[in-house]
């Protein structure tokens, strides 16, 4: 088991009885096959996801903000989800007060089995209507028609957070007070560059709880960290699992 990786006061912070947050961004879905935002694979008909996750663009050209969607829809559709998703599912059985935090929208974290998640940014297997604000589940992979349309006539779309709108406060809120009650913080594959989402490691930090980071690169977070490690979520994570289900 690769102990050397790991500091040797860190089985100290998971116990059965520590509160334990997780807070896992694209990274962690990377394995599954699905392209991180910034990463060299985020581009898509040369548009980055800042021009296209917009209020703007989706008023601008629906079809077009939809067709993105659709092709991100299809890739998660055939991914499944990796070591990295499951290890954190084990997670949430083995300690006594859990709570995963994400910025994904795949819903990768719920079909791996995590019950206790906090969506951040929505999900985009949900949409809103834009007329009535009407919320509902959406499956139809591939989109039968681009853009979809509510029974009512009106546009749909994903029920997902974009750039420019304000966070849903009551996520942010119980990820808030979940990072200020927190003994371990584990953040798993984020850039750390968006906010308000950036600030919930640093909300831990200055609360007293210990920080681990995993990513492939280092990070905003990578100095407050008190164990960084360098590698993939799909392999780092069922190696930490391996230290806190032997301790
Ligand atoms: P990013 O694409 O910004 O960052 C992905 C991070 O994952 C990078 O730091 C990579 O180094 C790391 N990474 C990639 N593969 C990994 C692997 N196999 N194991 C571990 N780490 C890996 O994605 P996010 O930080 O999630 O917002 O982006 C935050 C938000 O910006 C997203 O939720 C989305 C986006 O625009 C909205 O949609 C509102």
């Amino acid at each position: 088991m690769p102990r050397d990786k790991f500091p040797w006061e860190l089985h100290n912070f998971f116990k059965k009885g520590s509160r334990v947050v997780v807070l896992t961004g694209a990274g962690v879905s990377a394995e599954s096959g699905m392209p991180t935002f910034r990463g060299e694979d985020g581009l898509w008909r040369n548009y980055r996801a800042e021009e296209l996750a917009t209020p703007e663009a989706f008023t601008r050209d629906p079809k077009l903000v939809w067709e993105w969607y659709d092709m991100r829809r299809k890739i998660i559709h055939g991914c499944k989800p990796n070591p990295g998703h499951e290890t954190i599912v084990k997670m949430e059985v083995y300690f006594e007060d859990f709570q995963l935090i994400t910025q994904n929208v795949d819903g990768l974290h719920r079909r791996a089995g995590s019950k206790n998640v906090i969506e951040l940014h929505g999900n985009l297997w949900r949409v809103r209507c834009v007329e009535e604000g009407k919320i509902f589940d959406f499956m139809e992979v591939p989109l039968k028609a681009v853009p979809p349309l509510c029974d009512c006539g009106s546009l749909i779309r994903p029920d997902v957070v974009w750039f420019g709108e304000a966070m849903p406060i009551e996520p942010l809120e119980a990820a808030f007070t979940a990072a200020e009650g927190c003994d371990v913080m584990v953040v798993v594959g984020t850039s750390g560059i968006v906010q308000p989402a950036a600030l919930i490691p640093i909300l831990a930090k200055q609360n007293g709880a210990y920080l681990v980071e995993v990513n492939l690169e280092p990070t905003p977070f990578t100095g407050l960290a008190d164990c960084s490690v360098l590698g993939k979520a799909g392999e780092v994570l069922p190696e930490l699992w391996n230290l806190i289900k032997d301790q």
